[in-house]
Parts: structure tokens; C-alpha cells; sequence
């Protein structure tokens, strides 16, 4: 079985698939932290982001592996180092190449052969598995996604400004929304989430009880 969650950025979809793919017993993969991988990959090689070719080239060439909640580039554990903001930011460099999104949904795909999973991004239940058996679009208000980053970051030890992640966060959403290849899009037969003024525990229990109706349906 496939479970589809997208989302715009900041919902909290990464940590709580993550505990939904633990509570289901099912695997789980983080198709950000691809993207956010091969914009490591960019950052490091000091490309020049207009050769996107380039960047094609380097993804075709670099293993990229998701072991748990490890994420590891060339067998280098990577996992802090692409949840820093210089990489948030270059990650749109990733994300509107289309010929890095075909490799990445190649992997993807692969990833998810023959086994039940949770699979969390954009483009899940819309491009990458249009037959997933059950569909999630979870979001929360722009405001409420924006002093959720503004914590995350902070428990990371970075300090940043409240309307400076909202504005950033607002362009994030316009790029991920007018995307040619994979936007962010909720698909027809999603369900959808709004998770503001929701505990996590309170959306896990919710995305459980959905998840059960979709095995049943
Ligand atoms: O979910 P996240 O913030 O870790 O995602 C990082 C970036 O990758 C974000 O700008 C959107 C992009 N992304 C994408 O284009 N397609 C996906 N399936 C997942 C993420």
C-alpha cells in the first residue's frame, strides 16, 4: 500500500509521516530531502546554477541514500547540513530542473517497488504514484507554517526573523505552486488536512484513523 502525503512547505508533514509510517508499521521516504541533497550537491561543486545540465549530471552521478532518519550523500551522513537555510534556499535550483525532478521520480519509484510505504513531498499523489491507494494533502495556514519553521530552525540553533521565513515561505509556495514538471498541487482525490490549532498528536491520530479507512475502502 502507498500512502501519499503532499503539502506546501512548513505543515509538518516530515515529522509526522515520519511517526505515521512508524504507527503503520510501513517504510517511509522524505522526497524533500532528495531535493534538498542534490541542492547540497550544487552548493558543494559551486556550480553555476544556470547550467542546469550540470546539476542533472551530478544528481545521475551521486548515490543518494535514506536510512531511517539519516540521510546520506555519497555515503557522507548529510542529514543537518541540507536542513540549513543556505540549502532551503538553493534547493529551488533542484526543484524547477527537470531533468533532476525524472531522476529523482525514477528513484522514487524504485524506493517504493513492492513494499508499503509512506511517501511524503508535492508531487506524490498527483505525478509519482497517481494509484496510490490513499491520499493525504496536509497544510495549515501560512502564518501558522511560518512560526513552526521559525521553531524548527531555532531548536537548530539558528535564529531567524518571524516575517522574514513568512516571506520567504510565501515565495516558496508561488514556485511551488507555478512549477512546470511536479507542482504542488492537492490531487483530485486527496484528502485534505488543515492541521491549524492541531496538536501533532492530534493530527497523527487523525491521519491513522485515515489511513485505516482507505485499507478498508
Ligand atoms: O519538504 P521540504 O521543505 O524538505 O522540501 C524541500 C524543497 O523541495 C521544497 O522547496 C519543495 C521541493 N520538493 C519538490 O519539489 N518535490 C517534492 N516531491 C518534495 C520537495
Amino acid at each position: 500500500m502507498i500512502v501519499t502525503i503532499d503539502g506546501p512547505a512548513g505543515a509538518g508533514k516530515s515529522s509526522i509521516s515520519r511517526q505515521l509510517a512508524e504507527a503503520l508499521g510501513f517504510a517511509f521516504l522524505d522526497t524533500g530531502a532528495m531535493y534538498r541533497a542534490v541542492a547540497l550537491l550544487g552548493l558543494r561543486a559551486e556550480i553555476d546554477w544556470a547550467d542546469t545540465d550540470r546539476l542533472v549530471e551530478l544528481t545521475q552521478t551521486a548515490t543518494i541514500n535514506l536510512t531511517g532518519s539519516a540521510v546520506f550523500l555519497n555515503g557522507e551522513d548529510v542529514t543537518q547540513d541540507i536542513r540549513t537555510q543556505r540549502v532551503t534556499q538553493a534547493t529551488r535550483y533542484a526543484a524547477n530542473n527537470v531533468g533532476v525532478r525524472e531522476q529523482l521520480v525514477k528513484m522514487q519509484r524504485a524506493i517504493a517497488a513492492g513494499q508499503d510505504i509512506v511517501t511524503e513531498g508535492r508531487d506524490q499523489g498527483t505525478l509519482v504514484f497517481p494509484k496510490a491507494e490513499c491520499k493525504i494533502y496536509l497544510t495549515a495556514s501560512p502564518e501558522e507554517r511560518a512560526r513552526r519553521r521559525v521553531s524548527d530552525l531555532a531548536a537548530r540553533g539558528e535564529s531567524v526573523e518571524f516575517q522574514q521565513i513568512l516571506e520567504q515561505q510565501s515565495t516558496r509556495d508561488e514556485e511551488d505552486q507555478r512549477r512546470e514538471v511536479g507542482p504542488l498541487r492537492k490531487a483530485a482525490n486527496a484528502i485534505e488536512v488543515l492541521t491549524d490549532g492541531m496538536t501533532p498528536e492530534e493530527v497523527l491520530q487523525k491521519l491513522i484513523k485515515i489511513v485505516g479507512r482507505c485499507q478498508h475502502a
